[in-house]
């Protein structure tokens, strides 16, 4: 599978967010990933739809939206109206699973659940019909800019395989601490899709970067 890279603004300065859009777009990633943070889900606050829908209203970039926020079910049909192309919210939030999988599946947009670096990857295996991404996190979710957890990399291989035998369309998508090191490792062990943000933000040439990540299989 062809490696998918989606740049996460969460350290951009919130007063100039669209610039920081502007720089994504031309750095030839496949999504602009937005963090939403509730304060209570994690310690650490972003923003909601609304910023959501301003940010889509400037680029044609498809959103990745990553919540981290409880309760994500009460807020699917805000994010499909802001225009999120993928709402992925995390298994250990308050919702049901199904009931919100099958909310952002109805309305339209791609599903992704995801894990915290505490949760066994196992615990997904059930709705594993009903999404298509999982997103493993490898940095505790909150914070951009901290160091990879090298202890994922065994979540990401049982889920491979797992995946190669009971659903291949699903892809994996990691989270947290990615550059080229990291990224190499995390493809070599089933990854198809990085999130990358301060990587991105702190290349000398952030399309260059990103065409190498890409080139990892
Ligand atoms: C962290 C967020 C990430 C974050 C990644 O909770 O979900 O998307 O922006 O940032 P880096 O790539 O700097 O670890
Ligand atoms: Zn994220």
């Amino acid at each position: 599978m062809e490696t998918k890279i989606a740049a996460s603004i969460l350290n951009a300065n919130p007063l100039q967010i669209a610039d920081a859009v502007k720089q994504v777009e031309t750095w030839g990633t496949d999504w602009l990933h937005l963090d939403i943070m509730d304060g209570v889900f994690v310690k650490n606050m972003t923003y909601g739809a609304s910023m959501v829908k301003a940010i889509h209203e400037i680029t044609e970039l498809p959103l990745d939206v990553h919540l981290m926020i409880n309760d994500p079910c009460r807020y699917v049909h805000q994010f499909k109206e802001a225009g999120a192309s993928r709402l992925t919210f995390h298994y250990e939030s308050l919702s049901d699973p199904v009931e919100t999988l099958n909310l952002i599946r109805g309305n339209g947009m791609e599903a992704g659940i995801s894990i915290r670096p505490a949760t066994p990857v196992e615990l997904i295996f059930p709705y594993i019909t009903k999404v298509n991404s999982v997103l493993i996190m490898t940095v505790d979710p909150g914070f951009g800019g901290q160091p990879f957890r090298g202890d994922m990399l065994q979540k990401i291989e049982i889920l491979r395989s797992y995946l190669d035998a009971h659903a291949p369309q699903v892809s994996i998508q990691v989270d947290g601490g990615i550059q080229e090191e990291t990224a190499a490792k995390v493809i070599q062990a089933g990854a198809n899709q990085l999130v990358v943000g301060s990587y991105l933000f702190s290349a000398e040439n952030p399309a260059a970067a990103v065409a190498d990540l890409r080139r990892l299989q």
